[in-house]
């Protein structure tokens, strides 16, 4: 069994991520969708409600499943027997943290890297953007499903943009 972890923040799942995670499903038999729990930073989403959405868009692929993780990304990797990590790279910005970090994690635990390339439509979107796009009232439905969308809008609705 060739089991692969897609670990993030999903702070909230972009298509983007979407992209990377239905790829990554079709060359392992299953692949985990990690989300972070990082007690030092608080989400727009709780770690439930990025949960929740991420299984009602991956719900076309049955080899998928979401959890959450927290501690380091190694240790959940050995506790689900996974053998590979898979990364989305943007752009080349994202090539030297990401490279740090792999070379880090094979270090600890010989778990593979996989970087993926990310589909051109996406390389220029990031959960930190779609947030602030929304928050003002801006169109995000090219970067985000459309649960995430219709969650965007009420989250700022009921927060108001203060
Ligand atoms: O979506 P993000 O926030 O870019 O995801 C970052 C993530 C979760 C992949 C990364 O922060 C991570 O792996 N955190 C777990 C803690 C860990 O293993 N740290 C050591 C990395 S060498």
């Amino acid at each position: 069994m060739r089991r692969a972890v897609c670990p993030g923040s999903f702070d909230p799942v972009t298509r983007g991520h979407l992209d990377i995670i239905d790829r990554s499903s079709r060359l392992f038999d299953e692949v985990i969708v990690a989300v972070l729990v990082n007690q030092t930073k608080q989400g727009l989403f709780s770690i439930e409600e990025r949960i929740e959405i991420l299984r009602e868009v991956t719900k076309n692929l049955p080899n998928v499943r979401i959890e959450s993780f927290r501690g380091l990304l190694v240790d959940y990797c050995r506790d689900n027997d996974a053998q590979v990590v898979v990364k989305g790279i943007r752009a080349v910005s994202d090539f030297d943290y990401e490279l740090q970090m792999a070379q880090m994690n094979i270090g600890l635990s010989g778990v593979e890297t996989l970087f993926m390339p990310t589909n051109p439509l996406y390389s220029f979107v990031a959960s930190s953007l779609v947030k602030e796009i929304a928050k003002w009232g801006g169109e995000v439905s090219s970067f985000v499903p459309e649960l995430v969308e219709r969650r965007l809008l009420e989250k700022y609705r009921d927060a108001g943009t203060d």
